[in-house]
């Protein structure tokens, strides 16, 4: 059979008057005022706990969005239960009618959900409309239509076979269950991680972070009504190293699909490195993990192209994406048009809610991040050797508000240009034209993360020498682009070095790693 041709889900504008832009009105007055109560899912049960965690929009912290039910070890050890229990029908049914039900969660989220998940992560997330557009609805949409075709892929590559011998590869799903540890910055990466393991024929826990549960929960009830089997896929709310401590120390524990910060997913392979003589088999360790993307320009660049560049790469979604632009390298002799144009974008960028549809920034996700953003900017404003170019101020009365801001330093090893500080701060680095090869090699070592990066440039020859020599710093290299926004099916996403295992979310070669194949030779 021939499955469906994936497309890229399109962009929707919400231009005043159209209807998308009434629907989302609607979805996000309703959102605002229902105050959901929201339970975790494990096998055919929804689950509530006395232990509610309420749920307020970071750029409006008094108000309540609802509740959430939070769980405890009890409810690890059911989920897993629930998990293995589910595992035999739902590895054995054929993957095509696994397909389906993915298909029908991507049309799903393309119609009559479109509004709820893009409101439910404007909320809850700070997102405004067009980076919900992007994240929550078309990339979770494009992730579940691609992911199909590139199942298909892979259960279509066999062996060669010869008179008398036919040699065959079944792609089993893993011995056990999968964890999906998913972070709190993309909806779609969210969905994707535990949807991808699932239509492999794996069944899975889903513990989200807790601050992305309102857009979690939409996912939860889109799968539950494309036709999910219960015991599939299990999300529950509990404390991070609490459900570690369960899952790492199961003998059946088969693999991890992670998204969130290095340091954590450090810390999590210690501990599966420690405890494995306890699993039946080795596990799958697949981490996307942090980054300090950098934006590097030569003389030849279009100045006002990479001030746009780093405009939109840096401070959309308040620079709270693994990819977002942290660090520019800009040479003198661009840096006042790329500065003057700056600074007037900067100034027509609006700050506040995300119930305000013309408001470009929102606020941060949380106090604690409020906070060491805050303390990298306060710490920069001290130092003599760091010019505040834009913004630089914080406020947090009413919703976790950081101004975009633009550091230059001195120093291109100074803190903020090494260090991912996940917040709305670009710290740029001037300098001579004629060091553009020794900037080349500083943009190599400076960081140990290697995700997104972009050259901006008009000479061939010093594109090529850029790509060659920072081959192994940028998972996803951009050429006369922005680092951010990759597309599923487009520019498979991952980085590598300190930013994750670069099992490319988006492709074949992250699904690969949700199978274990078994080789069969039969001799006639
Ligand atoms: P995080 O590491 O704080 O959390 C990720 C998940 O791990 C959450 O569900 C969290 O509750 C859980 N967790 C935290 N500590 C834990 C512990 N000790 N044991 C078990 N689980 C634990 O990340 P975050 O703040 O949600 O997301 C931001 C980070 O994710 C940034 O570093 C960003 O660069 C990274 N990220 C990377 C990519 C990528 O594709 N490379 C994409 C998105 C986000
Ligand atoms: N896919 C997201 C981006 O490229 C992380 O920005």
């Amino acid at each position: 059979f021939q499955i469906p041709t994936p497309q890229n889900e399109p962009v929707k504008e919400y231009r005043p008057g159209s209807p998308e832009r009434k629907a989302i009105q609607q979805a996000l007055a309703e959102a605002r005022n229902q105050e959901v109560n929201i339970p975790m899912y494990i096998g055919a049960e929804e689950v509530y706990t006395d232990n509610r965690i309420r749920m307020a929009p970071p750029h409006d912290h008094q108000h309540t969005l609802g509740h959430f039910s939070e769980g405890d070890a009890s409810h690890v050890q059911q989920a897993i239960d629930a998990a293995l229990a589910a595992k035999e029908n739902w590895a054995s049914l054929p993957w095509e009618h696994r397909a389906g039900i993915f298909l029908k969660a991507a049309e799903l989220i393309a119609g009559p959900y479109r509004a709820t998940i893009n409101a439910a992560t404007m909320l809850g997330q700070s997102k405004n409309v067009f980076q919900a557009e992007i994240d929550s609805a078309c990339e979770l949409i494009d992730f579940l239509r691609f992911n199909v075709q590139y199942a298909a892929e892979i259960y279509s590559q066999q062996p060669k076979s010869s008179p008398g011998v036919w040699n065959r590869l079944e792609y089993r799903p893993l011995e056990g269950f999968v964890f999906a540890l998913t972070p709190f910055n993309f909806t779609a990466i969210a969905g994707n991680l535990p949807t991808s393991a699932a239509l492999l024929g794996n069944t899975v826990v889903w513990k989200p972070a807790y601050t992305q549960v309102y857009s979690a929960h939409v996912i939860m009830k889109v799968l539950k009504e494309a036709g999910l089997p219960d015991g599939v896929i299990n999300l529950i709310y509990v404390d991070g190293p609490v459900a570690g401590e369960i899952i790492f120390n199961h003998p059946d524990f088969a693999g991890i699909h992670f998204t969130g910060s290095t340091k954590v997913f450090q810390e999590i392979w210690k501990t599966i490195g420690q405890n494995i003589h306890k699993y039946k088999t080795y596990p799958r360790i697949v981490g996307e993990t942090g980054g300090k993307d950098f934006v590097l320009a030569h003389g030849s660049a279009n100045a006002e192209e990479v001030a746009t560049a780093l405009v939109r790469g840096a401070f959309e979604y308040q620079g709270q994406k693994c990819s977002a632009a942290s660090r520019a390298y800009i040479p003198a002799s661009l840096w006042p048009e790329v500065e003057q144009v700056l600074q007037k974008q900067l100034k027509s960028i609006k700050m506040g809610g995300t119930e305000d549809l013309t408001n470009f920034v929102n606020a941060v996700i949380d106090e604690r991040a409020f906070d060491k953003i805050a303390q990298y900017i306060g710490r920069a404003k001290q130092d003599p050797g760091v010019s505040v170019i834009a913004g630089g101020n914080c406020d947090k009365s009413k919703g976790y508000f950081v101004e975009p801001t633009v550091l230059r330093v001195d120093d291109p090893k100074y803190q903020t240009m090494c260090e991912e500080i996940f917040g709305p701060v670009l710290s740029v680095y001037v300098f001579e034209d004629d060091r553009f090869e020794e900037v080349v090699q500083l943009v190599n070592t400076t960081s140990p993360y290697a995700l997104t990066g972009s050259i901006f440039s008009k000479d061939r020859y010093v594109i090529d020498q850029v790509d060659k020599l920072l081959k192994n710093a940028a998972g996803n290299f951009y050429i006369n682009d922005k680092p951010t926004g990759a597309v599923v099916g487009q520019q498979p996403f991952g980085g590598a070095r300190a930013s994750g295992t670069n099992d490319k979310a988006g492709s074949y070669l992250n699904l690969l790693r949700w199978v274990s194949a078994r080789t069969i030779k039969e001799t006639f």
